[in-house]
């Protein structure tokens, strides 16, 4: 390099942990729920490389407005938000993806330390480093982390009072039973005087959201099925996307929207230590996304053990962001 040339600004490397092998083992998970009588992969194996792109382009989607919606929620209330969930503390991202929605928020919480958590090691590591570039003052911590199976925030975390995030209607993944006993458990990482954020997409049109899962692009299919490729590496599985299907629906008993892949023809598959015949139509379920009404999203809240609870919706009434107090 000549001496007129500028230099890039070196990476900084934030505090990165690797806590997956901790609490999971993810081959056995999976074998497990392959075998099931109704099989079914977790919504988490989305996430490799090529998932969380796709995610990313999901949110661009004119069909998949969640994301936009959340965004202008916290440009009209970002001073209110901070005024009820404090400045100076840590916020701790729960499924951070590429960090923008936190990053939104930085210049009104003016955050102590930003703690992201998420599954996808390599696509959160990447995104905290630029992020770092943009943030050079701010403490910032990756965990990769399946916070299904524990959520252990590590002594490197600032203690509590903390503000926990957790957009994207990522809630919405877990069964009724599930999100409260999640729930409860984020209440405890908060600590007291701490505040949790919370997204969630609320019950509407099924049209609307059977479209919002369902795109004509099949951008959102290209990323259910990418999730027999991630299983094919992880398991050593030889399923091939062509012989599989996307389907998605909102079933409005359960209010919650089903993502299946279906086999187009009677195929079978072998993974390292099992295998399984399908026949055509068999379906394997791959995520539940629960829709929730303003009632039912504040007595969850309230049984989780949270008290004072401010929730704003978008002019559609179609998403909701709450900030609910421990
Ligand atoms: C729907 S995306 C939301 C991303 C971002 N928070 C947003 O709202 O745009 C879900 C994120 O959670 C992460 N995730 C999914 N399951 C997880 C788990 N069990 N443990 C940790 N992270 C998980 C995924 O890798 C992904 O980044």
């Amino acid at each position: 390099m000549g001496s007129n040339d500028v230099m890039a600004p070196l990476a900084a490397v934030p505090v990165f942990l690797d806590l997956r092998t901790a609490s999971a083992n993810p081959a056995d998970e999976l074998r497990a729920s392959l075998a099931a009588d109704a099989p079914f992969i977790a919504p988490k194996f989305f996430y490799d490389a090529l998932g969380s792109r796709l995610f990313e382009a999901i949110c661009e989607l004119p069909e998949y407005p969640l994301t936009r919606a959340e965004r202008r929620l916290f440009e009209r209330h970002g001073d209110e938000i901070a005024t009820r969930a404090g400045i100076d503390r840590p916020l701790v991202d729960l499924g951070a993806g590429n960090c923008a929605k936190a990053e939104q928020l930085f210049g009104v919480l003016a955050p102590s330390q930003y703690v992201a958590v998420d599954i996808a090691a390599d696509f959160l590591r990447e995104r905290l480093g630029e992020l770092a570039l943009r943030h050079p003052g701010l403490p910032v911590v990756g965990l990769a982390q399946d916070f299904t199976a524990a959520l252990a925030l590590p002594d490197v975390v600032q203690p509590g009072p903390r503000t926990v995030f957790y957009p994207g209607s990522s809630i919405g993944n877990f069964a009724p039973p599930a999100a409260l006993a999640f729930l409860e458990r984020t209440r405890e990482a908060c600590g007291r005087g701490g505040c949790l954020v919370l997204g969630a997409d609320l019950v509407r049109d099924k049209r609307a959201l059977d479209l919002a899962y369902d795109d004509p692009l099949g951008v959102t299919a290209a990323f259910n099925l990418n999730v027999l490729r991630n299983v094919n590496r992880c398991i050593d599985a030889d399923f091939d996307v062509a012989d599989w299907r996307h389907v998605a629906f909102f079933d409005s008993v359960t209010a919650r929207i089903e993502m299946h892949v279906e086999a187009r023809c009677d195929v079978a598959v072998r993974w390292n230590g099992g295998g399984r015949r399908f026949r055509a139509t068999d379906r394997i379920h791959t995520e539940n996304s629960y829709k929730y009404t303003l009632p039912g999203l504040r007595a969850l809240l309230q049984r989780a053990g949270f008290g004072d609870t401010k929730v704003w919706t978008d002019e559609e009434g179609g998403f909701a962001v709450a900030v609910a107090a421990v």
